[in-house]
């Protein structure tokens, strides 16, 4: 199965953490988003998206070049997230994006992140270390989970 994962990790490289153990397990090829454009995306059976969350959204250069890719017809995809609140809801607006493209989702994933947003910062942010070893291996078994799903 061919993978592809287009990130973005900009806050502490928290993400950036999730989607390299996830790269290993899956054998994928990592891109930033930046660099995502001279990706064709058919050479791809599955292709991962994910970034911090800001403001209860992935990150809007995330965002942005979803809109930019051509239609598929449900061609397979994640979603995953690192966070202060560390929850899958804040990916509803990457999902109904990529769903409007024509992916398909076949899974989510998100763990805290360290998040020094604001005054926060003070008193060194909430969440610090994380990911941790354990969101690490969580990072991990979600991907093998995605390998057992083709
Ligand atoms: C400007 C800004 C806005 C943020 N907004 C949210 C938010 O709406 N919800 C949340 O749970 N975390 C929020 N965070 C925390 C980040 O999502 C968290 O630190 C994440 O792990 C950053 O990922 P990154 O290091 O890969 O960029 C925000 C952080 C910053 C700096």
């Amino acid at each position: 199965m061919k993978t592809l994962i287009i990130y973005t990790s900009i806050h502490h490289q928290n993400t950036e953490k999730v989607a390299k153990v996830m790269a290993e397990e899956l054998g994928a090829d990592l891109v930033p988003v930046a660099q995502a454009s001279s990706r064709p995306l058919a050479m791809y059976d599955l292709v991962g998206f994910g970034s911090g969350i800001y403001f209860w959204k992935h990150h809007k250069t995330l965002l942005q070049f979803v809109e930019t890719l051509p239609a598929v017809t449900g061609k397979k995809a994640f979603i995953f997230s690192t966070s202060g609140e560390g929850g899958i809801e804040e990916h509803a607006a990457l999902k109904e994006r990529l769903a409007t493209r024509g992916f398909s989702i076949i899974g989510e994933f998100s763990c805290k992140g360290w998040d020094t947003f604001g005054p926060m910062k003070l008193f060194g942010g909430i969440n610090k270390g994380r990911p941790n070893e354990e969101d690490l291996a969580g990072a991990r078994a979600f991907a093998r989970g995605l390998k057992r799903t083709n």
